[in-house]
């Protein structure tokens, strides 16, 4: 793999105890506008996502549904890839923690550490939870509504005594501290960052990385007694899809560290703080950026099956239409914090933002292009002042969205492309070319090429996040399909007048209100 610029880009690996929702299709939505964004603007990108199998969790799940274990993770690990199709996510792999590449890379990752002597043999005794596959300390119990202890995600916790390996976590404190800080960017955003440090900064205990109890993962390397934590398994994904343990070939040289680990706020200790020590204890790289986004609630109570509150995915897109319902997941709530999901807020949206701002700006300008300049691109005049400025916003657009993207503020992002539309709107009504038809047709020419040449660029750029929509769009300004990339936006690459237009129609209807008529 010679030279240019690249992007790994990395979902959470979800279990497969249960169908997706619409807070896995959140996360994986965040990772395909970066990985298309990245496309776009040059970067050769490799986007993977896929499920985590293994452990008490799905094994429970497995058996509740009177399954195999293995058959189980079949059907609920290919509703996941359906869903991500469903999506439009264009990822580049799909992993399964039950294929034969990821015992591999597995077994492999353990042997390294291993041999730095990271691992050693003891017992466990303490508190477990199955639900959050995750250890926990005396200390960081919560009382539970029955009197009981909890963890403190709500999970219930049974006690454990049972032969384990165990990972020298605690000789990684320091290290890990100093990691922090020589890169102040690893954990985004900075509120988890401050967590994240005063959970180290408050003494770290080795971590058990082996269990005895139950079969359903990847035996431990020459002590078949044992299977591999199921975290230590999961987390090697990112690692197994780029050919580990073979860390001499092209692919690991080209993709780690990894550019991004996007997960959501409940499983950054693990991929801040285990995963990082486990790379370092084996002599790999940490990856460059791990960022830890909110929780979605449904209507203010937290999503959940016992509640019959989950959002399906499917019926939200069937309500609204794919690209809607990807826009109004980025627009809707500032990217890291907790958002509340509710349809007037989504019908808002839509019809304010997309039918109104947007679809209208384009619907307008394309079938005054119809019908008063014969269903081609206008010829443009000598640009005025305000023909200008217009377009020199629209042209410093890419690089205000790079910065944001970089940081992951997608809502910064579509508030700044909105700002843009908005203005071309104000343009419009200003310019009023529908007045200067007979006044000034030369005139209205130069502003509907102004116009039309400003939607070619916002489509470009907006095509990560509503990537149907925008090539319906830009099929309407009979852009070639090679031309929808970064490298053509900007007066360089603009419009030529005369070319055809395709008959003008909608790209985001309005969304008709119960209740209240057309
Ligand atoms: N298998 C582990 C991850 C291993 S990664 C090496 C796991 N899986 S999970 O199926 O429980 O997925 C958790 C992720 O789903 C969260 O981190 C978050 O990204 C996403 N979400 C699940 N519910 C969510 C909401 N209600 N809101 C937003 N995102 C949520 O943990």
């Amino acid at each position: 793999m010679a030279g240019g610029k690249r992007y790994y880009i990395t979902t959470p690996i979800y279990y497969v105890n249960d169908n997706p929702h619409i807070g896995h299709a959140y996360t994986s939505l965040a990772c395909d506008v970066l990985a298309r964004f990245k496309r776009l603007d040059g970067y050769e990108v490799k986007f993977l996502t896929g499920t985590d199998e293994h452990g008490q969790k799905v094994e429970k799940s497995a058996r509740a549904a009177g399954m195999e274990p293995r058959a189980f993770t079949d059907k609920v690990s290919r509703n996941f890839h359906e869903l991500a199709k469903f999506m439009n996510f264009s990822f580049d792999d799909f992993i399964r923690t039950t294929e034969e590449r990821h015992r591999h890379a597995c077994q492999g990752l353990w042997r390294r550490l291993m041999e730095r002597e990271q691992i050693y043999l003891g017992t466990y005794a303490g508190w477990y939870a199955v639900r959050d596959e995750a250890f926990y300390g005396e200390s960081e119990l919560i009382d539970g509504p029955g009197g009981g202890k909890i963890a403190p995600s709500g999970a219930e916790v049974e006690w454990l005594e049972e032969p384990s390996y165990f990972f020298r976590l605690s000789a990684w404190q320091e290290p890990l501290l100093r990691f922090f800080a020589d890169h102040p960017d690893f954990i985004l955003p900075a509120s988890r960052r401050n967590e994240v440090i005063s959970f180290v900064k408050g003494g770290l205990h080795d971590l058990s990385v082996s269990r005895a109890s139950f079969q359903w993962g990847i035996p431990v390397p020459g002590d078949a007694d044992h299977i591999i934590y199921v975290w230590l398994d999961a987390l090697t994904n990112y690692i197994t899809a780029i050919g580990f343990p073979d860390t001499g070939s092209d692919e690991y040289a080209a993709f780690w560290p990894a550019d991004l680990h996007m997960v959501g706020k409940d499983i950054l200790r693990f991929h801040a703080v285990y995963w990082p020590a486990f790379l370092m204890a084996a002599d790999l790289q940490p990856p460059k950026r791990v960022f830890a986004h909110g929780w979605w609630t449904n209507e203010g109570e937290k999503i959940s099956k016992s509640l019959g509150n989950v959002i399906d995915p499917y019926h939200l897109v069937d309500k609204y239409g794919l690209d809607q319902v990807r826009y109004f997941l980025l627009r809707e709530v500032p990217f890291g914090n907790d958002g509340d999901f509710s349809h007037p807020a989504m019908v808002n949206r839509l019809n304010g933002e997309l039918a109104n701002d947007f679809g209208n700006l384009a619907q307008r300008v394309l079938s005054m292009i119809a019908k008063n300049c014969g269903g081609a691109v206008p010829p443009p005049g000598t640009l005025a002042g305000d023909d200008e400025t217009l377009l020199a916003e629209v042209h410093g657009l890419l690089e205000k969205t790079r910065k944001n993207m970089d940081v992951q503020a997608f809502h910064e992002v579509l508030a700044t492309i909105w700002a843009v539309i908005r203005a071309c709107n104000v343009y419009t009504d200003r310019q009023a070319p529908w007045k200067l038809k007979k006044e000034d047709p030369e005139r209205m020419a130069t502003v509907l090429y102004v116009l039309a040449e400003a939607i070619r660029n916002l489509a470009i750029l907006t095509l990560p996040f509503m990537p149907r929509s925008m090539d319906r769009m830009l099929d309407q300004l009979a852009v070639a399909r090679d031309r929808r990339a970064f490298a053509f936006l900007g007066p360089g690459h603009a419009l030529v007048p005369v070319t055809a237009l395709p008959k003008p129609e909608g790209v985001f209807p309005r969304l008709v209100v119960e209740g209240q008529g057309p």
